[in-house]
């Protein structure tokens, strides 16, 4: 954690696929933090400031914004212009307070979807986002994998711009998850189980990993 010397706040980060249930371990995990006497903040990303919000409702709103949609490069920036603001005014504030921070996606979506799913190239997309990231560096990253076929089947209701993506760029996706909690030597989570299950196990792993009690 690159956060200073003095902090101990502790930043878990869940990934995954649309529809691999991230929102509900984010719930969870921070419960399990906070059931250990420790101050969490969850969040997300996008959306994770008032900002990002906006920026959310840019890149993901329904009403396409002008004839040409938004093309893969501004979605790379406004997707890292999000990140930014995140990780100035609510990761490293309260990661130096102390605080643990859970958050639903950061750099690794960005790296999976615009660099795998669209194709751009994982490091031109991590490079264009170390300023965004600006060394804050999560001490876990659990990646909670689904097949398309399950991840689809959750996926009820309208679809945003990124779920309406045909099948081979959420392959790409998913692939390139794995490839990163691989090379990390992250945990990845068959999240296509029960949901007791799941839960379960995300939380005895994020608790041995960060060395507290599950
Ligand atoms: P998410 O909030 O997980 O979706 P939902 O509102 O359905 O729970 O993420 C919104 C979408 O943004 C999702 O399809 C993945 C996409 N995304 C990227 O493409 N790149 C990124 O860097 C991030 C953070 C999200």
């Amino acid at each position: 954690m690159t956060a200073g010397p003095e902090a101990s706040g502790r930043f878990v980060v869940l990934e995954g696929v649309d529809g691999s249930g991230k929102s509900t371990q984010v719930a969870a995990v921070a419960d399990m933090l906070r059931a250990h006497g420790r101050e969490v903040v969850t969040t997300r990303e996008p959306g994770g400031t008032a900002l990002g919000a906006g920026i959310r409702d840019l890149v993901l709103g329904p009403s396409t914004p002008g004839p040409a949609g938004v093309q893969a490069w501004a979605e790379v920036l406004l997707y890292a212009a999000d990140r930014a603001q995140h990780v100035a005014e609510v990761i490293r504030p309260a990661l130096e307070r102390g605080h643990d921070v859970v958050s639903d996606r950061f750099l690794w979506s960005s790296l999976a979807y615009q660099g795998a799913g669209r194709n751009l190239g994982s490091d031109d997309v991590a490079a264009v986002n170390s300023r965004a990231t600006a060394g804050i560096d999560p001490d876990l990253v659990v990646l909670l994998d689904v097949p398309y076929e399950v991840s689809c089947a959750r996926l009820t209701g309208r679809r945003d711009r990124i779920e309406a993506e045909p099948r081979d760029f959420h392959e790409r996706v998913r692939a390139a998850f794995l490839d990163l909690a691989r090379r990390h030597a992250c945990p990845v989570v068959d999240a296509s189980r029960d949901l007791d299950v799941v839960t379960k196990e995300v939380r005895e792993l994020v608790a041995a990993r960060l060395g507290v009690s599950a």
